[in-house]
């Protein structure tokens, strides 16, 4: 049993990267519209540049029953075709069943580029301001 055992556990190697942190680079931040929402669904995410530049990273997994949310760029909100929930731009619930914001992912910026982890979604009840990142005014 000890044989099969350690020949089905996964192998843990020092130093490689997490699979589970998978990283994807969205391209370079001039690249968004303020107030636009871009799909990415080989990472299952909507990257969101805010009004004000901030990028927010959102699942596209409702927070009601899982279903794969749209992205309605006329009414500017996500529209769930499953149970009608809506969310706007940054996630928030405007309409449920849903009964919280859209999780969201890390975004960081890196060389003027917008860069989004994608492993593990981040729960959260509603929209935050320091959920925003924005990109370094260029001088
Ligand atoms: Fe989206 Fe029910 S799964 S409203």
């Amino acid at each position: 049993a000890w044989l099969v055992g350690s020949f089905l556990k996964p192998l843990k190697l020092n130093g490689t990267p997490d699979p589970a942190k998978k990283i994807i680079d969205a391209g370079p931040t001039d690249r968004f519209v303020p107030a636009s929402v871009t799909a990415f669904p080989q990472g299952r995410f909507y990257l969101a540049c805010l009004a004000d530049g901030g990028f927010l990273a959102l699942s596209r997994r409702c927070t009601h029953l899982g279903c794969t949310v749209p992205w309605d760029a006329d009414k500017g909100q996500f529209a769930c075709p499953c149970h009608a929930s809506v969310f706007d731009i940054r996630g928030d619930v405007i309409r449920s069943p849903a009964p919280r914001a859209l999780d969201r992912f890390v975004v960081f910026i890196e060389n003027n580029r917008v860069k989004v982890e994608t492993g593990k979604p981040i729960r959260r009840r509603e929209f935050k301001a320091e959920q925003a990142v924005y990109p370094k005014k260029r001088t």
